[in-house]
């Protein structure tokens, strides 16, 4: 991977679509409103990566106790030569929630080492974070094209519908596939395995099922990053809508729910209290002990996921694990 010397970024390598459609400040208003009035109350976890939530998020990664990551990135490095050889042909890569694609240079690298080119197709709701990324991909790697979407799943995937590509290694890692829940997970694999062709492939990271002792503290760490993460949803309602939360009287609440298989993730009133956003020209009620729920992190069993890939249009004919066996990244074919 080591790039020596400056490569120019012809202009002509980086195409980036932008999809986004809605003003975003807007949507977060119209969300947080309508959150708080449901019963029980909830924000949506797409807002906790704002400038601030991102890098805690990066923190997060750092921490020992929240292993997934490291895992993964740890069974890439490891496999990324089995994993692109596992599809014939000469590839093009997609990668549905690419993020800062910090895994996907290894990917990259092993595709390249063994095809003379690359196109590389990103998708992300961030388009700053795509910039960012495609840019130091393509300095790093000359013979790398990036023709990248800024939009959400489902909007970038009715726009890839209608492009002819060769074949298609496609990937959604880290926990992309935890956050959607029981039947949306499903619904986003059959949306996905339309726009890919019968010889196609999906890598698919997942987190696996274990003890609370290890999944509780990965989303309750001891320093409080988690903590911080969380509450910083509060923090933004504060800084973007004129909120007035108190942060000291709300608390970070996680556990693993075993009966469902998933680590539901909330913010906890200390004590009753009111909440005025004057943005939204609103006060919101707590009594001691009520709970704004933020995100459910489901987790998965091998045969759970062999089951899920067949019921979509896919065979999981691979699985790798990290050395301790905590997380996995599936190879799903396209039947
Ligand atoms: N969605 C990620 C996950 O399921 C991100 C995450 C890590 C997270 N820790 C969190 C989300 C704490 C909310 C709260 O692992």
């Amino acid at each position: 991977m080591a790039q020596t010397e400056p490569v120019h970024i012809g202009e002509d390598r980086l195409v980036i679509h932008n999809l986004v459609k809605r003003d975003p400040s807007a949507g977060f208003a119209e969300d947080v409103r309508k959150g708080l009035s449901f019963e029980p109350k909830r924000l949506l976890p797409k807002y906790f990566y704002d400038e601030l939530g991102s890098l805690l998020f990066d923190a997060i990664c750092l921490l020992p106790e929240y292993y997934l990551k490291r895992a993964e990135n740890e069974i890439i490095e490891r496999y990324a030569d089995e994993i692109v050889s596992s599809v014939d042909g000469h590839k093009t890569l997609l990668e549905m929630g690419s993020g800062s694609a910090s895994k996907t240079k290894l990917i990259v690298e092993a595709l390249l080492s063994m095809q003379d080119d690359l196109l590389f197709i990103p998708v992300d709701i961030s388009a700053s974070a795509l910039e960012s990324s495609s840019r130091i991909l393509l300095q790093s790697f000359p013979r790398l094209r990036i023709e990248a979407y800024a939009a959400d799943y489902f909007d970038s995937l009715s726009a890839l519908s209608a492009k002819q590509r060769g074949r298609t290694l496609a990937l959604f890692l880290g926990s992309n596939i935890s956050n959607f829940g029981r039947d949306e997970a499903p619904a986003f694999l059959r949306a996905l395995r339309r726009v890919l062709r019968e010889g196609d492939a999906l890598l698919l990271g997942a987190d696996l099922k274990k003890d609370r002792s290890v999944l509780e503290p990965a989303y309750d760490d001891a320093l409080g990053v988690t903590a911080a993460f969380n509450l910083n949803l509060l923090a933004r309602v504060n800084r973007e809508l004129d909120g007035d939360f108190n942060l000291p009287a709300f608390k970070h609440h996680a556990f693993y729910n075993e009966e469902i298989g998933r680590v539901e993730i909330y913010v906890e009133s200390t004590r009753p209290q009111t909440v005025t956003i004057g943005k939204l020209g609103i006060e919101v009620h707590f009594s001691a002990g009520e709970r704004i729920h933020t995100e459910n992190s489901y987790k998965y069993d091998l045969t759970g996921i062999a089951q899920m890939a067949t019921e979509t249009g896919f065979s999981c004919t691979r699985t790798w694990l990290d050395s301790q066996e905590r997380f996995s990244s599936n190879l799903l074919l396209a039947v």
